[in-house]
Formats: C-alpha cells, structure tokens, sequence
C-alpha cells in the first residue's frame, strides 16, 4: 500500500492538502513539511461494528477531594501556575532559544525537590556534567533533583514509570523521539506524540510534567504551538535578549487565571524574582523627557507601571515608517487614524516609532490613551508631567471608555509616589490623599487638557 503523507505546518500544525511557501493558518513563511500521515494502516471497521466499553457517568455535584497545590517558593513561578503546581497536570514553558528556559526550569525542580517533591529531571540536549556545572553556577548542588540524559521517549516511560516522581521534566520536547513514529525528532509527528504520551502518562501515574518547548523560525523543526491544545498550562518565557529582564507569561491555564506574569531578572547566578516590578520597569526616568508616558497597566491580577515611549520624526520615505515593540502594529495605526480623523492631528509624513520600555509586551486596551499621549507628547516636544500616570481605551469615535480595576492602578501608582492619574470620565473610583484624576470624556478634550491648542 502506498504510504500517505501530509503537509503539516511546523510552527501551528495546521495540516494542509499541497505544500505552499506560506501557512495560510499562522502565516508563517517556509513552514510547511511534507510528513509520513500518523495512521496508514487499513480503514477501521465501522464503529457500530464493535461495541465499545460502557463508560461511568458523574454528575456535576460529585464530591472530589479539593486540589492540592504545590508552591516551590519562588512566588514569581507559583503565582504564574495559579497558585501552584497541580498534582498530574501537564504544563507547557515555551521560548526562545537561550532565553532562560533549563536554567529556570532547573531552579524549580530545585525548589520543589527541597520541598519534599520527588523531582527528575530529563535532558535530551545536555549531559549530566553539562547540568551539574550549570546548577553549580546557581548553588543548587545540594537539591535532591535526580538528572538523566535521554531522548527514547519508551525509556524514559519506562523511569518515570519506576521512579514514580512527582514532577518531571522534558528539556526539551523536540529532542524527544518515539521509536514507533516514522519520522526524525523535532518534526510535528514526533513532538505531538511524545508530548501525548508524557501527558497521557502524567494524567494516569498523577505525575506533574513541565514539556520544555523552543520556539523556532525554522521550519524543519516543530514549534510548541503544535502541542498547546494537549497541555493544561501553557507558559511562554520571554524577553529582550539585550535586556536581563524574563518574563513568565501564562497564556493558557486550566488551574488559574491567563495572562498572569512572572517577571524574573537574569543574573550571574540564574533568575532572581522580581517582586516589585513597576520600580523595575520605571527605574531609568528622573527628568521630564517628551515621548514618555506611565501606562498604569493590569497584568494578570497585579498592576503593572510602565514606560511607553514614542518618536516622531520628519520621513525622508514616500511611505514613513511606523515601528512598534512590545505592542500591537494594528492597534498603533488605529490610535493615529483616530487622533488624525476625530482631532484634527496628522501624522502624515513623519515616520512613527513606539516602545515598551524594559521588553515588556502590553495587549490591553487600557493602554490607548497612554499611547496617544506618548505619540502627542513626541509631536509636539512637550513633556508631561512626571508625577501623572495614564490610563484608558479609545474607541473609533474617539470617545474614552472605561476601563477595569482603576482602583488598583491608581493604588499601584500613588505607591510608586506618582500623584495625578488622566483617566476616561467614567471610571469608578474613590481618590484619597492627595491623588488627582484628571477625568475626561473623549481624545480632544484629552489633547486640550494637557497640549492647549495646537495647529495640526
Ligand atoms: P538557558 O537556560 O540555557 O536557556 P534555554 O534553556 O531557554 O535555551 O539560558 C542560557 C542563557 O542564560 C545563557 O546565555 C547564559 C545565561 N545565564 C546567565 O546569565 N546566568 C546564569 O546563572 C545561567 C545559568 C545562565
Ligand atoms: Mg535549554
């Protein structure tokens, strides 16, 4: 019989007819690899044939005993997992290469092994002596976390099978290879059935498995974004390589809330926690600067401060530029279209640069306000003041519409010794002390307040 294959999408696993230069899926270029089909053995009978095994139903009232929670200690990590690692639950850590993933990873397994959980901890890309020299770096020598160097993923089910640990992991699911798949390691067949097995293998020995996952820009090797539907946790580990700041970003949690952050600085002797990350973020500003704005900003369930900084400059090009890190492109031409259409603000011929300072990443739409501010403060060269933060969403009509948790960015901000907040109109809050809100109720009202009159 001749053998199917099929065109899967190494970065998001979509699975295509023909092979194309471009996922139409994620649109991701030079991903698409022709693949050996997981099933090529003969049609199944149908399922009426055969009847299956009866399966035990429960209502949803049924008494569980309630989830156990582990907390290793490093409260930057736990708080990310929910509060936590859930007994038998499968937790993805996503990331660029070299990012800090092992090392992170490594301190866990640490911490956790010190809290009396039996941890192990399988590498398919460094020898024991290569892991020992690196927990040497970090002090951890002492921690009772059992190393193996492994890529059979049938040896492996085998060890964990006899060991019985409470968490294990796999650094990293690429490098993993199942004997009984026909195709190399790090290819989407491979990664997703060794991520199934170590998952379905978690769930029914009631271990805890951290998959370690490299996001690739090359297309021979499968991406974490093709097992993510399998896993309970996702997490993705991030950060600017230039800057020593790691952020753990939960993106996907079965056991707590999404969108929650872990901020982690790089340091000679591995990944400090940073517990108060505002003063991280804001540390660089002293004096007033035009561009800059604080964006009084939630992420997860904890306020965040941060800098937005904007450039404008006069364009030398046909079509000036607009640049954007750490935030949406979309977004950004949206806030100009609007200051452009409902306020009269052009910034036609100028080349538009915004930045999220520190390497941070901002998706909430609170931070529109603090955006068209930055962007107007760099037009016009005029400063804000450096005790105010900024806060709001702006819709098409240029109105400002309220925003969540207002209580607790303004108490973030009044901590870091910030003393005024510009705010949409309709925020609920009660002020105390000597904290201003400047309350508005569109973007022109906005511009006024703070730029008086200007000539577009
Ligand atoms: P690593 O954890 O190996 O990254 P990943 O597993 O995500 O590929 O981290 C590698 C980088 O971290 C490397 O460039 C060196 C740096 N590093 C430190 O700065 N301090 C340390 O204590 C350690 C262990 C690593
Ligand atoms: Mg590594």
């Amino acid at each position: 019989m001749a053998k199917a294959s099929a065109f899967t999408c190494s970065s998001c696993g979509a699975s295509h007819k023909k092979w194309a230069g471009r996922c139409d899926a994620c649109g991701q270029w030079n991903s698409i690899v022709e693949e050996a089909a997981l099933s090529t053995g003969p049609a199944k009978k149908s399922l009426g044939a055969a009847k299956g095994r009866r399966i035990e139903l429960s209502n949803l009232s049924t008494q569980d005993a309630p989830l156990k929670r582990a907390q290793c200690g490093i409260a930057e990590f736990d708080r990310v997992l929910g509060g936590g690692l859930v007994p038998a639950s499968a937790i993805l850590v996503g990331g660029d290469p070299g990012i800090g993933k092992s090392t992170l990873l490594l301190q866990a397994a640490a911490a956790f092994a010190q809290k009396g959980l039996k941890s192990i901890y399988v590498s398919g890309e460094e020898a024991p002596s290569q892991i020992r020299m690196r927990a040497e770096r970090l002090g951890l020598t002492k921690a009772p976390v059992q190393l193996a160097a492994a890529t059979n993923l049938r040896d492996i089910l085998t060890t964990l099978d006899g060991e019985r640990p409470d968490f294990a992991i796999i650094d990293s699911i690429q490098t993993m290879w199942a004997d009984h798949v026909d195709s190399a390691p790090g290819s989407v067949s491979q990664v997703r059935t060794a991520a199934h097995e170590l998952t379905t293998f978690a769930k029914r020995r009631g271990i805890s498995v951290v998959l370690v996952g490299h996001v690739t820009k090359d297309g021979q090797i499968a991406g974490p974004r093709v097992v993510e539907h399998m896993v309970d946790t996702v997490l993705y580990f991030e950060g600017e390589r230039g800057h020593q700041f790691r952020i753990l970003r939960a993106v996907k949690n079965r056991f707590g809330p999404a969108d929650e952050i872990g901020v982690f600085e790089m340091t000679g002797a591995g990944l400090a926690e940073v517990t108060n990350p505002s003063a991280l973020f804001l540390s660089e500003r002293d004096r007033p600067a035009s561009g800059s704005v604080v964006f009084a900003g939630i992420e997860g369930t904890r306020p965040v401060l941060v800098e937005i900084q904007a450039l404008v400059a006069q364009s030398a090009l046909g079509s000036p530029r607009r640049n954007v890190v750490g935030w949406d492109a979309g977004r950004l031409s949206m806030i100009l279209a609007v200051l452009e259409s409902r306020c009269g603000v052009s910034f036609a011929g100028m080349d538009v640069y915004l930045n999220i300072a520190g390497g941070m990443r901002i998706s909430e739409p609170a931070a529109d306000l603090a955006v068209a501010a930055a962007l107007m403060s760099a037009r016009q060269d005029h400063a804000l003041p450096t005790d105010t933060v900024v806060f709001g969403e702006i819709s098409l009509s240029g109105a400002l519409r309220p925003i969540s948790q207002a209580e607790a960015r303004i108490k973030e901000a009044t901590k870091l010794g910030f003393t005024a907040a510009l705010a949409p109109s309709t925020i609920k809050s009660a002020t105390s002390g000597g904290f201003r809100i400047k309350k508005l109720s569109d973007l022109g009202e906005f511009i006024i307040e703070v730029f008086g009159d200007i000539e577009s």
